[in-house]
């Protein structure tokens, strides 16, 4: 058996190449990368700016294609779908938070969130309940009914991470989903991301600068020179079979210990 055949594996990369241009301005993005994710792994990408994370988090989200390679996700190969099927694919599996936010500035947070689950057609009455409590876990339930506008830089960002996790996606791609939060909120998410993998066993890939991220995930790579480099850890091998801290600390708070009422 393959291992992207094997139920417990989430995505499989193999020998992924990007380039962008033509002849001497080709800028040669990814060179050959592999990568392997289990379902239910919380994965964090680190790497330089332009060393290519949000290109990867594309790729696998099928919002662009490869030069050369395969991407595997849950069993399909996702480069050999039809249009159809490929947007049926991201709108059902993948959980996207994109790096600028891309909230609709004419609706509120609720509506922002609720607009995602009429796509696959939820019924009205789960559809609030999931919007609601998906902003309560983001410690956005008072801001519900304000529009981007009225909301801060962080608030606005919490609105693009709860309109991600509502849909219930088994897997979410967030391209710096901290990078406006302070501490606190980000080891928020952080927990509530950690949280939903073990419940829920959605996979989450998640692109940073920023070092804490580390403490919560499984794994950890560095993207460089267009390849994956596992970032090593002391203690992620240790005999107790614990992957690392974060995800012990974390293990066992309710998905809503975040909610902060604000
Ligand atoms: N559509 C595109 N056309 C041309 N070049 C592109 C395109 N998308 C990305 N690139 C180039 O690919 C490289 C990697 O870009 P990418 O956005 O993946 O970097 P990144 O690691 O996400 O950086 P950052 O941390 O700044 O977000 C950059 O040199 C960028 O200019
Ligand atoms: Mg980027």
């Amino acid at each position: 058996m393959n291992d992207y055949q094997k139920p417990e594996i989430q995505v499989v990369v193999q020998d992924l190449v990007r380039s962008f241009g033509q002849g001497e301005r080709a800028v040669h993005v990814l060179r050959g990368l592999d990568l392997t994710v289990r379902k239910g792994e919380l994965v964090a990408l680190y790497g330089p700016s332009g060393s290519g994370k949000t290109t990867l988090l594309n790729l696998i989200g099928a919002l662009d294609r490869p030069n050369g390679g395969s991407i595997m996700v849950g069993g399909r190969d996702i480069l050999r779908m039809g249009e159809r099927e490929r947007g049926n694919f991201r709108r059902k599996q993948i959980g996207f938070i994109f790096q600028n936010y891309t909230l609709i500035p004419t609706y509120t947070a609720f509506e922002n969130v609720d607009l995602v689950l009429r796509l696959p057609g939820l019924w009205y009455f789960e559809r609030r309940k999931r919007t609601r409590e998906t902003l309560k876990a983001l410690g956005l339930s008072a801001w519900a009914n304000h529009m981007p506008d009225e909301l801060s830089g962080g608030q606005r960002q919490r609105v693009a991470i709860a309109r991600a996790l509502a849909l219930r996606p088994s897997m979410i791609l967030a391209d710096e989903p901290t990078s406006g939060l302070d501490t606190r909120m980000a080891r928020g998410v952080m927990t509530l991301f950690r949280n939903i993998a073990q419940t829920q066993g959605t996979t989450f890939l998640v692109v940073s600068h920023d070092p804490m991220i580390a403490e919560y995930v499984d794994t950890a790579y560095d993207l460089n020179d267009g390849q994956l480099v596992p970032r090593l850890k002391s203690f992620q091998h240790d005999n107790m079979g614990v992957t690392n801290n974060g995800a012990k600390k974390a293990a066992g708070v309710p998905a809503d210990a975040y909610a902060d009422g604000d």
